[in-house]
């Protein structure tokens, strides 16, 4: 595993109670980074307090939805009351909806995959990047954010329209807000993971009308690696796009994807 060092870095982790999120904040800690970690609810995060503790990092907590606005309010405002800055912030949370075709999406669901997959990271930058702009200005200090997005941002994922429509708007608005904020000190990027072996995942595989092994054979079809990526894959990336000397690198969308982008 690469070293890195985030010594002295405050982080901010959305959806840091399980997956991705978790790991990336096991990972942050691990490389001396002062932690803000929040997801849903206070349950949600129980986990994440059971790592941490494990591995010496104090990290601070914020439970909240990431639709409304007031939790990423609260989110700055902790990282700065308790660090007096914010270097990092991976706006991470998200949801999927059940494969199926478009015409079968219901309105309801439709509506909250959208505002947690892209309102939820609208609403975490509008938060973030007067802080961060703030920093750079009065104390040149630059600062980077990364939006969990998806390869279902990239191309096109027949079944998962909405959350591919969703996780495209992600990889826009990272695009734009990069050119807006790439001479105020913050860079801005977003990865986009295939299938991971996270509950997003495993979950509805486990409980597939057609058995998992099948289910999973049938995810992994067009993955020309022919197999899932794995979180500790993912995460290395996370790492890697927020070090500081990745410092030419802003507006992008890495995808982890075992090629499937590639065709
Ligand atoms: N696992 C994959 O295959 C995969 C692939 C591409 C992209 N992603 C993206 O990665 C990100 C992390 O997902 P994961 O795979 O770790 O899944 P996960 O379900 O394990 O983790 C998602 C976390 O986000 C939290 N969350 C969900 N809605 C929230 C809300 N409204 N407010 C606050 N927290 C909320 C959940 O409680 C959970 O802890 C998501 O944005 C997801 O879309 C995952």
């Amino acid at each position: 595993m690469a070293k890195y060092d985030f010594t002295g870095k405050t982080v901010l982790i959305s959806g840091a109670g399980g997956g991705l999120g978790l790991a990336a904040a096991e990972r942050f800690a691990q490389a001396g980074a002062h932690l803000v970690l929040t997801d849903y609810n206070d349950q949600a995060l129980e986990p994440t307090r059971e790592a941490m503790a494990k591995l010496g990092n104090k990290a601070v907590y914020y439970a909240g939805d990431v639709v409304r606005e007031e939790t990423h309010a609260a989110l700055v405002n902790l990282a700065i009351e308790t660090h007096g800055k914010l270097d990092i912030a991976l706006n991470n949370a998200g949801i999927a909806h059940d494969q199926k075709r478009l015409e079968d999406m219901g309105a309801d669901e439709s509506k909250r995959v959208l505002e947690v997959d892209i309102l939820g990271v609208i609403f975490a930058m509008r938060a973030q990047l007067p802080q961060m702009r703030k920093q750079f200005e009065e104390q040149g200090i630059k600062s980077c954010i990364l939006n969990t997005a998806s390869v279902a941002g990239l191309v096109g994922a027949p079944t998962m329209s909405v959350y591919g429509a969703a996780k495209h708007a992600v990889v826009g608005l990272t695009k734009a807000a990069a050119m807006e904020y790439a001479r105020k000190g913050v860079r801005i990027n977003a990865i986009c993971p295939a299938f991971t072996r996270t509950n997003m995942v495993t979950k509805p595989i486990a409980v597939s009308p057609h058995g998992p092994e099948k289910a999973e054979a049938r995810l992994i079809s067009n993955i020309p690696m022919a197999r899932m990526g794995e979180i500790n894959e993912i995460v290395q990336a996370m790492l890697w796009a927020c070090d500081d000397e990745n410092s030419f690198y802003t507006g992008q969308s890495l995808a982890l994807d075992g090629g499937l982008s590639a065709g």
